[in-house]
């Protein structure tokens, strides 16, 4: 696929499609768009969808061990939700020109990335509490935002998704909390837990705004409302609080609350971020074999569909 630079596009087309941004109109698919637009978005929202399957790993591990079934069918239900994420993603993904086939394609090549957060191990149940408070509350922070993206389709899948999160985030902070108002081995499980998972869930949001190569143009193109740095912050002002209420301990000996509210807090381990984005994290061969695996189990099911559409193309009417 070729995509043009920027400077080979038509200046005149360029500066209309400027002044329709600006306008706070949206784009759509039929739309002109600067092809830099369309891969933005074509990176963008794929890796988002793949972030959503893959993040059903993680939680799936736990399905059959859930300590009640009450909270086997909460976490099959999130798990669920996840599916229907990415299902929205791709969607919108493909309108941009490019077929499912070939974004999966290029996941499994290593040329697609999804959230590094799903590459870390969920070694026992209050893993689950702390991946729907954090991962799925971190979510919630930079999808909010993106209801407001310049993309149609992208906009509108974030609308739906956003009203899902809310529920995930709060059972998985439901988790926490029962953990703390329970045993001693309970509560050191559930501080472990936010040890384990609190430094990841800030990468979430990716690198400092001064190391974001992407953010210039999400910005200018209103891809991206706000900054990673102001997401990431918004984050923490809102999760803290809510640790504290638990009597959870958040595991950063230089955090400060200051004077406007806000907290300040240590730096990040960059080279740890790095390192598992560049495919090197504690799961990342794990959960990409396991995607390769599912999709090639799965091919027969792709092959009925697609022959059934076929055969039936236009004919079936439901009464
Ligand atoms: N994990 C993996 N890659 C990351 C990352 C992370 N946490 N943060 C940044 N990156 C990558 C970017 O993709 C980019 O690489 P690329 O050019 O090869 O795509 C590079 O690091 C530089 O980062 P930038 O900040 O310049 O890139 P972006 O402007 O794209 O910002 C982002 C990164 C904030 C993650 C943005 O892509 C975004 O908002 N994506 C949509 C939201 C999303 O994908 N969330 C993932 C979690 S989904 C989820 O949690 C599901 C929930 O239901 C549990």
């Amino acid at each position: 696929m070729h995509f043009k630079k920027l400077e080979e596009e038509d200046p005149k087309k360029l500066e209309a499609f400027q002044a329709r941004i600006d306008a706070e109109e949206r784009i759509e698919p039929k739309d002109w768009m600067p092809d830099a637009y369309r891969y933005h978005n074509i990176r963008q929202i794929s890796q988002h969808a793949h972030s959503e399957v893959i993040g059903m790993q993680p939680e799936g591990n736990w399905l059959t061990r859930a300590p009640s079934l009450r909270s086997k069918k909460i976490l099959l239900a999130k798990i669920q939700d996840e599916a229907g994420h990415g299902l929205y993603l791709y969607c919108a993904a493909e309108t941009l020109g490019v077929s499912r086939d070939t974004y999966i394609q290029w996941l499994h090549e290593g040329k697609a990335k999804y959230s590094s957060i799903f590459n870390y191990p969920t070694l026992n149940w209050a893993d689950m509490g702390a991946i729907g408070w954090l991962v799925d509350g971190a979510a919630i922070v930079n999808q909010v935002s993106l209801t407001r993206t310049s993309y149609g389709p992208y906009a509108r899948a974030m609308v739906r998704i956003c009203k899902e999160e809310s529920f995930h985030q709060r059972q998985g902070y439901e988790i926490m909390t029962r953990m703390m108002n329970g045993t001693k081995e309970q509560r050191q499980m559930a501080q472990d837990a936010l040890d384990r998972f609190w430094w990841p869930s800030l990468m979430m949001f990716g690198p400092h705004d001064t190391d974001s190569p992407r953010s210039k143009l999400a910005l200018q193109w209103k891809i991206k409302r706000a900054t990673n740095d102001e997401l990431r912050q918004k984050f923490i002002d809102k999760t803290i609080p809510q640790a504290e209420l638990i009597g959870l301990k958040i595991p950063d000996p230089e955090l400060e609350l200051q004077a406007d509210g806000s907290y300040k807090t240590g730096e990040i381990n960059w080279e740890e971020f790095y390192n598992v984005i560049k495919g090197n994290g504690p799961c990342n061969r794990e959960r990409l074999a396991h995607h390769r695996e599912a999709h090639a189990r799965g091919a027969w099911v792709r092959k009925a569909c697609t022959a059934f559409n076929e055969k039936y193309k236009g004919e079936l009417v439901l009464n």
